[in-house]
C-alpha cells in the first residue's frame, strides 16, 4: 500500500529529530522569525510545524503573553512537540493546512518552515492563509536549502514526498496574489529559500 504524506511523517515521528538535523545555529531560526515580522505579544502559525523545532524561537520572541499555533497533519509529530512543550501558550492542532478552522480569531503571521513542499492542496492552503491573517499579516514560506536543492532532495525520496515539489516563483506569486498576498521579499540562493508575502489591506 502506497502511504499517504500523514502516514509517511507519523512512520518518521519517533526518529525524525535523529534524522532532519539542523546544522544552522540560533541565529538562523531568529532571523526567520523576526523575518515574519513576529515579535511581543504576536500570535503566529507555524505551519506544518514537526516537532516543533521552531518553537523555541517563537516562544521567545512572542513572550508569554502570545499565542502560537503549532499545526500539523501527521498526529505523531504533534505528539512530539507536545512532549516538548507543555505551554500554556502553544496550541496544537492536527488538521491539514488547507483547513484551519481550529485557528481561532485573525493572526499576525503563519510560518511555513521546511512544509510548503509536502502540501497537497497548495491553492487551498494560501486561500486559509490569507483567510487567517490581519489586513498587514505576513505569511512566510521558508528553508534552509534553495528551491533546487529541496527538489533535488525530495526526488530522491520514497514515496510520496518524491512527487513533493517547491513550485517556482510565477507559479507561487499566482498562488499568493490570487489571495490579496503581495510578494515583499523572495530570496532564492547561498543556501536559502525565503518567499515572505504580506496580506493587503
Ligand atoms: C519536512 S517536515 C518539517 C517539519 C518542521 N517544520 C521541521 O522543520 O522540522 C514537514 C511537515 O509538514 C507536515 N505536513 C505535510 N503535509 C501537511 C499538510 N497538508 N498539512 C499540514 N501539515 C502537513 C508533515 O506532517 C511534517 O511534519
Amino acid at each position: 500500500m502506497m502511504k499517504t504524506t500523514r502516514e509517511y511523517f507519523n512512520s518518521y515521528a519517533d526518529r525524525w529529530d535523529e534524522i532532519n538535523r539542523y546544522d544552522e545555529p540560533p541565529e538562523e531560526f531568529r532571523k526567520l522569525v523576526a523575518l515574519a515580522g513576529v515579535g511581543r505579544g504576536r500570535c503566529v502559525v507555524d505551519l506544518g510545524c514537526g516537532t516543533g523545532v521552531l518553537i523555541p524561537f517563537l516562544l521567545e520572541a512572542v513572550g508569554g503573553n502570545g499565542l502560537i499555533y503549532a499545526v500539523d497533519i501527521a498526529e505523531k509529530m504533534l505528539a512530539k512537540l507536545k512532549s516538548r512543550y507543555d505551554f500554556n501558550n502553544v496550541i496544537p492542532i492536527t488538521a491539514p493546512a488547507s483547513d484551519l478552522g481550529g485557528v481561532e480569531g485573525e493572526v499576525d503571521a503563519v510560518i511555513c518552515f521546511s512544509s510548503f513542499p509536502h502540501f497537497d492542496d497548495k491553492a487551498a492552503t494560501t486561500k486559509e492563509v490569507a483567510r487567517i491573517l490581519r489586513s498587514g499579516g505576513r505569511f512566510l514560506i521558508a528553508h534552509f536549502s534553495t528551491r533546487e536543492e529541496i527538489n533535488e532532495f525530495h526526488s530522491r525520496q520514497e514515496y510520496p514526498v518524491c512527487n513533493h515539489f517547491l513550485p517556482d516563483l510565477r507559479e507561487m506569486k499566482a498562488l499568493l496574489e490570487d489571495r490579496d498576498l503581495s510578494i515583499i521579499h523572495y530570496r532564492n540562493k547561498d543556501g536559502r529559500y525565503e518567499l515572505l508575502s504580506s496580506k493587503k489591506d
